[in-house]
């Protein structure tokens, strides 16, 4: 669930409080990323902290010593507070390079841990989280994190240096005149009120918009990428793009500046009073001296540290206001990694049969996808002997894919069982499970990689195996495609990077079906990857899957019943259930459903 705006603004407080509880957390990010770094900045702002009251220490000196009458002033103590206040100066300059260049330095060690952890937690997740509206908005404002909270960074050292700052220069206004900083105080904490509510509802806002952001991204990518362009051309779609892109894009800007200008309003308002507050000191200090009860050195020392104290303190309190904002986006990181996964997560532990003996077996097997209502499947009963070519017919919809999806186990059913060799699935280890299967589905991924990390995402470990690769690619009848290449196996692929090349639809899908081959499973599942193949082209591919799979389970799905007449047997869904189950022949005697659409798509090729 996206954060909700909150409902009232007490509990708009009551959320940013609850938040700053996160802030730990990510200090604790930050040192793991760069634990050495971190504490040097640490120390180094500190140390910067303390240079203004020592330069304004200096200069009230330097002032006294100047402003003596009559009698000479002392050259020497003149000459060595104008080389404290140099020295100071210098040192402060050189610690805020250091500084910066530390910090620059941590963020990209936090932006990139942050990334492999987002990464790796994603990894475990379910499939039906990332299929998932409201998950995919918590994950972007996620993954947002790894960049986007590196001011937070910034934010906290400023904080800490100006907290030293502020803190001796109090010490020296406190020592003068306790009341005036008072009065200090008094002036500056309703700006901080204004600004940091101002804050809070621009967090609100930004939260509440996550969707329209994420259309507008949308379009932007429709519009731009290589994906879409073919059709965008075509079907000259762009201008309906682009106005459905700015209107969205006026209605976000219209938001925010309405926002802006209310915040400009009071905001405006209160910085004048707090300047009221520093000039109403500074009439009372510019009396004192007048009547000679202050000297010039005191008068510019007292009124630095509270011009520096009153700057400090609005800073501090904005800086603190932007922090208490930026951790409530921490609560969707922290949302990120509490959601869990149910398939991986379970401490089943057994090890899939080798070699399967029976098969699997769908027991009264009833499955929806969540949230919805529909049953895609309906007490199925259905059995996969081991050794055996499968065939899975069916119109779009019918459910062939979920069949798929449930044995790897990417969902469960919601009733019945699914058993392997006799015991439920979800009794086995997942991953193990999983590494027996080999699965090649309709919308499989054409990498922007290697051909040769293309195949070897079948078997990842093998990357370096070219004989393995190259014996994948004779199975699956990619071996002249790759021998084209100049580079052949190293050749780059797909066009996001240069020099990569592009292949037809037909090609990927050979490159593809290599993974299933160079996948040591014993259950193959081909979903639908061979539609842009040819019908000889496809025949053949399953002419040569089918001996290759021999001894092992060999699902495949196909709208083709050229090719589907090759399987040892057919399966028939409609209706999440199953109309016919039998060979070829057996399903043409029948005179079935099964015979009728055979009849139709034979009679377009007659
Ligand atoms: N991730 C999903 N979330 C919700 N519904 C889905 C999802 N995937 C598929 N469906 C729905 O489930 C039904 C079966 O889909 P699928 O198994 O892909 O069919 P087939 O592969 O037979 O064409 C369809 O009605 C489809 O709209
Ligand atoms: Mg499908």
């Amino acid at each position: 669930m996206p954060p909700k705006p909150p409902s009232s603004l007490k509990q708009a407080w009551r959320d940013r409080l609850t938040a700053l509880k996160d802030l730990p957390q990510f200090w604790r990010l930050l040192r793991d990323a760069a634990p050495t770094t971190v504490r040097a900045t640490i120390s180094l702002r500190m140390l910067g902290g303390l240079a203004p009251l020592g330069m304004l220490y200096a200069a009230k000196q330097i002032i006294d010593l100047i402003s003596t009458k009559g009698s000479q002033p002392d050259l020497p103590s003149l000459w060595f507070w104008i080389g404290v206040e140099f020295a100071l100066a210098a040192i402060s300059q050189l610690i805020g390079r250091v500084v910066d260049f530390c910090d620059a330095f941590i963020a990209d060690r936090f932006s990139h841990s942050l990334g492999l952890k987002i990464m790796r937690h994603a990894a475990t997740l379910d499939l039906s989280s990332f299929e998932d509206s409201a998950f995919h908005d918590r994950l972007e404002r996620a993954r947002a994190q790894s960049t986007d909270r590196i001011g937070m960074l910034t934010s906290s050292g400023w904080l800490l240096q100006r907290l030293v700052m502020l803190i001796s220069l109090a010490a020296g206004i406190i020592f003068y005149s306790p009341w005036l900083f008072a009065v200090l105080i008094i002036s500056v904490v309703p700006t901080f009120l204004v600004e940091s509510h101002f804050a809070f509802l621009g967090y609100t806002q930004a939260t509440a918009q996550t969707t329209l952001r994420r259309t507008l991204d949308y379009y932007l990518t429709l519009g731009t990428s290589r994906e879409a362009a073919k059709e965008v051309k075509v079907f000259a779609l762009a201008p309906h793009l682009e106005t459905k892109y700015s209107k969205l894009a006026g209605t976000l800007m219209l938001e925010n500046r309405r926002l802006a200008a209310r915040r400009l309003r009071w905001g405006g308002a209160f910085t004048v009073l707090a300047t009221a507050g520093y000039y109403g000191s500074y009439v009372y200090l510019a009396r004192d001296v007048a009547l000679n009860h202050m000297s010039l050195g005191t008068f510019t020392f007292v009124a630095g540290t509270l011009a520096g104290a009153n700057g400090h303190l609005q800073t501090i309190f904005s800086l603190f206001s932007d922090i208490a904002d930026q951790a409530l986006f921490l609560r969707d990181l922290a949302l990120f990694f509490e959601d869990t996964p149910t398939i991986r997560a379970s401490t089943a532990s057994l090890l899939p049969p080798r070699p399967i003996r029976s098969g699997i077996i769908f027991e009264n097997v009833s499955f929806h996808y969540p949230g919805q209502e529909k049953l895609v499947l309906n007490q199925l009963n259905l059995h996969f002997s081991q050794g055996e070519r499968v065939a899975i017919v069916g119109k779009n919809g019918e459910g062939k894919t979920t069949i798929v999806k449930l044995i790897a186990r990417l969902y469960d059913p919601i009733a019945g069982r699914i058993l392997l060799d006799g015991k439920d699935l979800r009794d086995f280890h997942v991953d193990e499970l999983r590494s027996e299967i080999g699965i090649i589905f309709q919308d499989f991924i054409r990498y922007d990689l290697s051909v040769r990390e293309n195949i070897a995402v079948g078997s990842i470990g093998r990357l370096r195996d070219d004989e393995a690769l190259w014996e994948a690619t004779r199975k699956s009848n990619a071996q002249e495609l790759i021998e084209k290449f100049p580079q052949q196996l190293d050749q780059m692929l797909g066009g996001r990077f240069e020099g990569g090349s592009d292949l037809s639809g037909g090609e990927w899908q050979r490159l593809a079906l290599a993974r299933a081959y160079l996948r040591d499973a014993q259950i193959l599942i081909l979903d639908e990857p061979t539609a842009a193949l040819d019908p000889l082209a496809e025949a053949e591919v399953f002419q040569k899957f089918a001996e290759l799979t021999h001894e092992k389970l060999a699902i495949f799905i196909s709208h083709r019943f050229s090719t589907v007449r090759m399987a040892d047997r057919i399966v028939l869904l409609a209706q999440g259930q199953i109309a016919e189950d039998g060979t070829h022949d057996q399903l043409i005697q029948a005179g079935g459903p099964y015979s009728c659409l055979f009849e139709v798509q034979a009679a377009s090729y007659r």
